[in-house]
């Protein structure tokens, strides 16, 4: 692996293409005139999480039925006690506005006959609040904030772009650093995968929108790029992590066996009033929660992991034969052909589904000005634990979330952005130690190993001898890889795979100090 001499400077690196890196960009652009901001993103512009978002976002848009007070109390309710209250608040009061700022931007949400937005409603809230573009709302978003920031000058966006690490004192004054030290971020070794050579990137405030690590786990809906690097990045740069046990299975994933990631069966399908069925066709959730279909996300999969356990079926099943087909097939068209392409016809078939990993509710820790424990390193989105989510998020918050503290970072930045130096004496990536390629097979082997652990040992339900396994497990893992990263030439994979130890190592730990169940997570042991 060659290193690149050149210093690639920049005033903003924002590092991820999510709904929560673009917005950031965009926003930065249009109000930093003579600003540089360099987005890297390491795919195609539109891969992330963003891209597969299916239900919508969600915000109080009719005051005369819906008020920021239910939103706030849904979103408590469905955190389970430990949601930050005044961050809760916060967001739900900025979100009209950043709805209205995502439309002036392009964003086109389903409107209904009568010329107002379609509401539609997902587990967990008490009225229909969820704007949507039919249900492929995050492709959408995607398309129109990447038209918006091709347009701007002063953005320079560059795909297939890994960041691997970022840069902090320990490189720039070659010094080891301590968590709780202050540790200010310069901006980050990148991989331009395309070339093979690392680039350094050094930048006055870095943005890390990097999203989520559903890679972790064997079934996930999150698309192969979702493998932790930005959580793994900031934990080595010490910056403050929190919450990692807290991950969210989605109750209806569509149980397709071979199909990776697994297809999203959209939260909005029972909230336009799908039922579930066991594999014998009776319903079951009652027996869980007054609420239902609609019962907040981990009890919902729970529940039917439990109906699986009871039966040793492998899946449950989603009805949707009573429902109208015609207004169905209008807002869930992909979700219509999807299922009629795997001869399932939504008028007469029950949909076989199965709960998969979908979120991770903690991450780097932020304030509500999307600021992280280091300096001059912002965050925003998935990656992050804002306090908005607290034991198990809220449908269609996440979305919301990336776009409120993309917001505020930038509002933040307007005030002391001019007082930010530049960085000095940033060095470039240093690629001695490289001996040679080993096998990339055992690369595969090594991810396909983690992704076994953390479904077999830190899934819906978790116990302490699971645990315990897990542990032990990714310590071999831990060691096996650090050996291939020293001494093999640096690729995409073998980074992935050191972030996706790393990540589900956190997870586990995190899981094992939690003492008490609450929301996404939850152990046999501690009832
Ligand atoms: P992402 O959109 O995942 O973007 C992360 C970006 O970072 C990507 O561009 C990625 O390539 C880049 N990146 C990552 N690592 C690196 C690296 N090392 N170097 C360079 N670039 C990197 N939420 C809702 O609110 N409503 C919904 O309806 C909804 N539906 C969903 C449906 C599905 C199938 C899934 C998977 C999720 C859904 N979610 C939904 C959750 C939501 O989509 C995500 O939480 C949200 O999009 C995260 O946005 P983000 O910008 O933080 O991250
Ligand atoms: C869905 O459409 O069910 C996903 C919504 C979300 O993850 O918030």
């Amino acid at each position: 692996m060659n290193a690149s001499k050149k210093i690639h400077k920049s005033d903003f690196l924002v590092i991820g293409s999510g709904i929560a890196g673009l917005s950031f960009a965009l926003k930065t652009a249009q109000n930093f005139k003579d600003a540089t901001i360099t987005i890297i993103t390491k795919n195609e512009k539109n891969e992330c999480n963003t891209k597969y978002a299916q239900g919508g976002i969600s915000t109080v848009w009719d005051k005369t039925v819906d008020s920021f007070e239910q939103h706030i109390e849904d979103t408590l309710l469905a955190g389970d006690g430990i949601c930050d209250e005044k961050i809760v608040k916060m967001v739900v009061e900025e979100a009209p506005e950043r709805l209205q700022e995502l439309i002036d931007w392009g964003t086109k949400f389903d409107k209904t006959t009568n010329g107002n937005y379609s509401l539609g409603r997902e587990g967990g809230h008490s009225q229909d609040r969820i704007l949507h573009h039919k249900d492929i709302t995050g492709a959408e978003i995607e398309r129109a904030l990447i038209e918006k920031v091709e347009k701007a000058e002063n953005i320079t966006f560059l795909t297939y772009h890994y960041a691997i690490d970022l840069i902090t004192e320990h490189q720039v004054k070659k010094q080891q650093t301590k968590r709780q030290e202050k540790i200010t971020c310069y901006g980050a070794y990148v991989l331009d995968e395309k070339k093979s050579i690392v680039k350094t990137f050094s930048a006055k405030v870095t943005m890390l929108a990097t999203g989520g690590n559903g890679q972790v786990y064997s079934t996930t809906t999150n698309p192969v790029i979702a493998t932790g690097d930005g959580i793994a990045m900031a934990y080595r740069a010490k910056a403050e992590i929190s919450d990692m046990e807290f991950i969210q299975f989605h109750p209806t994933a569509l149980f397709n066996p071979g199909e990776y990631p697994a297809f999203l069966i959209s939260e909005a399908v029972r909230g336009e009033g799908a039922i579930l069925r066991d594999y014998y066709g009776e319903r079951f959730m009652k027996k869980y929660d007054d609420r239902e279909e609609l019962a907040s996300r981990d009890i919902v999969a729970r529940a039917i992991d439990n109906e699986l356990k009871k039966s040793g079926t492998p899946h449950v099943y989603l009805d949707c034969t009573h429902l109208d087909y015609k207004a169905f097939k209008k807002h869930f068209p992909n979700i219509t052909e999807k299922c009629m392409s795997l001869g399932i016809d939504v008028r007469k078939d029950y949909i076989p589904v199965s709960p998969a990993q979908h979120y991770i509710c903690g991450g780097v820790n932020i304030n509500k000005k999307g600021k992280t424990s280091l300096k001059n390193l912002y965050a925003s989105g998935e990656v992050t634990r804002s306090g908005l989510h607290g034991a198990n998020r809220l449908a269609s918050n996440s979305l919301l979330e990336g776009l409120v503290f993309s917001n505020n970072a930038y509002e933040n930045l307007k005030k002391r952005f001019h007082k930010i130096k530049e960085p000095i004496n940033v060095p470039v990536w240093n690629d001695s130690g490289v001996v040679k390629n080993m096998e990339k097979i055992l690369i595969t082997h090594d991810r396909n190993e983690v992704k076994t652990i953390m479904s077999n040992y830190v899934g819906i339900v978790r116990s302490n001898e699971r645990l315990l396994r897990a542990e032990r497990r990714l310590r071999v893992l831990y060691e096996d890889n650090k050996r291939l990263y020293d001494h093999s030439e640096l690729s995409t994979d073998l980074c992935e795979l050191r972030n996706l130890i790393t990540t589900a190592y956190l997870i586990t730990q995190f899981s094992k100090n939690r003492k008490e169940n609450r929301g996404g997570f939850y152990s046999a042991d501690l009832v």
